[in-house]
C-alpha cells in the first residue's frame, strides 16, 4: 500500500471555493481582526507568567528573552500573513498545510492547533482564576482553597505528579462562561470583546506610565543573574527557559487567520491584523517587563498575580484594583478568542471529514457551530479545572512552536512547488525569514526541553493524534473519496 494517499493535498482552489460558500457570516473588518489578536494576545502570559519566568528562570533579563520569543513570532507572523493572504480560509495552519504538504500533516497540525488554542484557552482559565480569587480577596471573599486548587500539581524536584485532591472551580466556570457567549453568535461575541480589549490596553499603559516613575534602577542589577548550576535557572540558559515560556505571551496573533473565512476583505485585512496586532503588543511587552523588574526585585515575582504585587508595592490602591479589573477583562477576551479559534478549526477540520459531522452542524439561528462549541468548552473547562499552569503553558509553548516552524516551511515549500500563485503578501527576505523562524522555533524547543514531564506528555500526546488519525480521519477523509 502506497503513503502517498496520506500525503493527499487539498486543491488550493476548492479550499477558495468553500471559502466562498461558507455559512458563516462575513462581519468582521480589519480593525475588528487587530482587536481580535490583541484580545488573544494579551493574557496570561503578561499578567501572570512573565513574573513567574523572572523569578525563576531568568531575573531582570526576561526582556531579552521577550525579544528573542518576539522575534521568533515576527518571523511566523509573516508566514502566516503570506499564507493568509494565498488562502483566505478558516482552519488557519490547519487548512495551510492541508494545501501543501499534505494529509496527514494536515492532520498533526490540527492537533498541534488544539495544544494552541484550546490547552492554552485552559491555561488563561487557570490565570484568570487566580485573579478573581485576588480580586473577591479584596473584599474579604475567601474561596476554599481546595476549589482554586488544581487536582494535579507538579513536583518539581521529582519531577513527578501530585494528587491535591482539590479542584480549580473559578477557571471551568470562566470556559463555561465564554462557551454560552460564542454559542450565541461571533457578532456579540466580536463586539464583547473590542470592549474588553480597550480596558485591558488602557490598564497595561497605565502600569507602564505610572510604574516607570517608581523605578529603582538597582532592581535591574544583575541584570543577567548568575546560573545556579541547574540548566534553565538563570544565566543565559535561563533566559532561553524564559523566552519558551513567555512565547506563551505571543500565542495567539494568529487566531486572526482562523477567522479569515468571517472576514470582510481577508486578503487586505489578515495580513493587517496579524502584523498589527503582534507590533502593538510586542512593544507593550517589553514596556511591561522593564518596569515590572524595574518596581520590585524580580526573585519576589514568583506569585499568582505578579503585576498587581508590582502596583502594591507603590501603594497605589485604586491603580492596584484597576489593574486586577483589567487583568480579569483582558483573560476573559484571551479564553474567548481561543476557544473561538478552537471551535473554528474543529469546525474546518469536520467539513473535510477528518472529524465528525456534529463539529460543522451549524445552529439555524445563531449561524455559529454550537455542538462543537459545547464539547470543547466542557473539555477545556474540565482541563483548566485539573491540571497546573505550568504544565499547561509549556505544553501550549511547545505545540505552538512546532506548528510555526512547520508554517514557515509551508511557506518554503509553496514558493518552490506553487510558485505562480497570486501572493497578496510576501515575506520579505525569504527564504532566509522563514529559515530564520524554523531556527528560531528549534532554539526556544530546545530551552523547555528541561522539564521532562511535560516533553514525555507531548509526545504520548503527538502518538495518540496519529492514532486517531488512522483509526478514524483517515478512514472518513472526504478528500480521499473524490
Ligand atoms: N498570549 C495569550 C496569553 O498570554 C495566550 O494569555
Amino acid at each position: 500500500m502506497s503513503f502517498s494517499k496520506y500525503l493527499a493535498k487539498k486543491p488550493v482552489q476548492l479550499i477558495q471555493q468553500e471559502s466562498e460558500t461558507s455559512e458563516l457570516k462575513r462581519t468582521l473588518s480589519a480593525a475588528n481582526l487587530v482587536s481580535l489578536g490583541i484580545g488573544c494576545i494579551i493574557g496570561a502570559g503578561i499578567f501572570v507568567m512573565t513574573g513567574q519566568a523572572a523569578a525563576q528562570y531568568a531575573g531582570p533579563a526576561i526582556i531579552i528573552s521577550f525579544v528573542l520569543a518576539g522575534l521568533c513570532c515576527a518571523f511566523a507572523g509573516l508566514c502566516y500573513a503570506e499564507l493568509a493572504s494565498m488562502l483566505p480560509v478558516s482552519g488557519s495552519a490547519y487548512s495551510y498545510s492541508y494545501a501543501s504538504l499534505g494529509e496527514i500533516v494536515a492532520w498533526v497540525m490540527g492537533w498541534l492547533l488544539l495544544l494552541e488554542y484550546g490547552v492554552a484557552a485552559s491555561t488563561v482559565a487557570v490565570g484568570w482564576s487566580g485573579y478573581v480569587v485576588s480580586f473577591l480577596g479584596n473584599f474579604g471573599i475567601a474561596i476554599p482553597e481546595m476549589l482554586t486548587t488544581p487536582t494535579l500539581q507538579m513536583d518539581h524536584d521529582t519531577h513527578t505528579l501530585i494528587n491535591t485532591g482539590g479542584i480549580n472551580l473559578p477557571a471551568l466556570f470562566g470556559i463555561l462562561s465564554m462557551t454560552a457567549l460564542l454559542v450565541v453568535g461571533v457578532k456579540e461575541s466580536a463586539t464583547v470583546n473590542n470592549v474588553i480589549v480597550c480596558v485591558k490596553l488602557a490598564v497595561v499603559v497605565l502600569f507602564v506610565v505610572i510604574g516607570a516613575f517608581y523605578v529603582n534602577p538597582d532592581n535591574w542589577v544583575p541584570f543577567i543573574p548568575e546560573n545556579t548550576g541547574d540548566t534553565g535557572r538563570y544565566g543565559w540558559s535561563g533566559i532561553l527557559r524564559g523566552a519558551g515560556i513567555v512565547f506563551f505571551a505571543y500565542v495567539g496573533f494568529e487566531a486572526v487567520s482562523t477567522a479569515a473565512q468571517e472576514a470582510k476583505n481577508p486578503k487586505r485585512d489578515v495580513p493587517i491584523g496579524i502584523l498589527g496586532s503582534l507590533f502593538v503588543c510586542t512593544l507593550l511587552y517589553m514596556a511591561v517587563a522593564l518596569v515590572l523588574t524595574g518596581i520590585v526585585r524580580y526573585d519576589t515575582l514568583n506569585v499568582a498575580d505578579p503585576i498587581a504585587k508590582a502596583v502594591d508595592a507603590i501603594q497605589i490602591p485604586w491603580l492596584s484594583f484597576l489593574v486586577k479589573i483589567g487583568a480579569i477583562a483582558g483573560l476573559t477576551s484571551v479564553m474567548m478568542v481561543l476557544l473561538y479559534g478552537q471551535t473554528r478549526i474543529f469546525y474546518t477540520m469536520s467539513r473535510d471529514g477528518l472529524m465528525p459531522p456534529i463539529f460543522s452542524r451549524v445552529h439555524p439561528k445563531f449561524q455559529t457551530p454550537w455542538i462543537n462549541t459545547l464539547l470543547v468548552g466542557s473539555i477545556i473547562g474540565v482541563v483548566a479545572a485539573t491540571t497546573p499552569i505550568d504544565i499547561l503553558g509549556d505544553l501550549v509553548s511547545l505545540g505552538t512552536l512546532t506548528a510555526f516552524a512547520l508554517i514557515c516551511f509551508t511557506v518554503l515549500y509553496l514558493r518552490k512547488a506553487e510558485p505562480n500563485l497570486p501572493r497578496p503578501f510576501k515575506v520579505p527576505f525569504s527564504p532566509y525569514f522563514p529559515v530564520l523562524g524554523i531556527l528560531f522555533c528549534g532554539y526556544l524547543i530546545f530551552g523547555l526541553l528541561s522539564n521532562p514531564i511535560t516533553v514525555q506528555f507531548y509526545v504520548y500526546y503527538l502518538v495518540v493524534g496519529l492514532v486517531i488519525y488512522f483509526a478514524y480521519s483517515h478512514k472518513h477523509s472526504k478528500l480521499q473519496k473524490m
